[in-house]
């Protein structure tokens, strides 16, 4: 059996009682090497979940572990080092102005040796498509390459889960994809643990699993294919399909039997092939 990369168990948070936000008896898990898209509208606990696996927030109730590890202050350390999280904008992750520098920052800050490090810069900007741009200025970069560093920075570390807060959020849509491929990749040839989340429904796509999260709760788990079928529903918690999705639901519900796409040549030919 696979090993439980992430578990919450009968999870209560709070941030207080006049924030009108709270979290109670959350059930949670995410396996090893899966690929979980997290969706929900502003202010449905997206960020609050994540942050309360590495320990940022500290649960009120309940018990949540990394890889079996209960996420206690003793354990912080460990934890830290097997979740790694990239949040939203590029330009506020930056610590270093040339690309190399801003990838070894949380390796050399985990005193690692110099040798492995240069390694680690190496693998981590392989990784994610930027290896010629070791000696680059940041700040000339494109959002999404920036992004890219940023992940890079992560995967420095060598995190067995990677947890992606909106990290698309500031790029246009050639950038969203962009980084939706490389975490794809990261997942499949990495065998990282992924956890992304994101309210763009279209980045769920790829995802081995997308959950839905409404004021706290997990109110959707399933097959990102099978939650977008739940138009609906997913309207109730204020999030919309994409509208090349709702164009499959509509021809499905008329009985041409084509698979979810996000690519109109491929949708183009499936009609084809069903009207034929
Ligand atoms: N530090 C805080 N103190 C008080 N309330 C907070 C705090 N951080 C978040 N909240 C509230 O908790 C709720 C959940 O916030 P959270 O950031 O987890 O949502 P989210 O799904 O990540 O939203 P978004 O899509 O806007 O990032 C929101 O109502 C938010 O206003
Ligand atoms: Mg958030």
């Amino acid at each position: 059996m696979k090993e439980k990369a992430l578990e919450y168990r009968d999870v209560s948070f709070t941030y207080g009682q006049e924030s009108g936000f709270s979290i109670e008896h959350l059930d949670f898990e995410v396996e090893e090497g899966e690929f979980v898209a997290v969706l929900g509208h502003n202010g449905s606990g997206k960020s609050t979940l994540a942050r309360l696996a590495d320990g940022l927030l500290t649960a009120d109730g309940g018990e949540i572990r990394v890889f079996g590890r209960p996420v206690t202050e003793k354990n912080l350390f460990e934890i830290r080092k097997d979740v790694g999280i990239v949040f939203q904008n590029p330009d506020s992750q930056a610590v270093a102005s040339i690309v190399e520098d801003d990838v070894a920052f949380g390796a050399e800050n985990v005193g690692l040796p110099r040798e492995e490090i240069g390694k680690r810069i190496g693998f981590a900007l392989r990784a994610v498509g930027m290896e010629e741009y070791r000696t680059a200025t940041i700040s000339r970069l494109s959002g999404g390459q920036k992004q890219r560093v940023a992940i890079a920075g992560v995967l420095a570390l060598k995190p067995r889960v990677m947890i992606l807060d909106e990290s698309t959020a500031m790029l246009d849509p050639r950038g969203r994809r962009e980084i939706v491929g490389v975490v794809k990749k990261l997942n499949e040839e990495e065998g990282i643990t992924v956890l992304l989340i994101t309210h763009f429904l279209e980045e769920a796509m790829l995802a081995s699993r997308a959950v839905v999260m409404d004021r706290g709760k997990i109110v959707m788990q399933d097959a990102p294919e099978a939650v977008f079928r739940r138009e609906e529903e997913l309207l109730t918690y204020h999030l919309a399909l994409p509208r090349i999705t709702e164009i499959c639901n509509r021809l499905r519900a008329g009985g041409i039997a084509v698979q979810n796409t996000l690519d109109v040549e491929t949708l183009a030919e499936e009609i084809a092939k069903c009207v034929s």
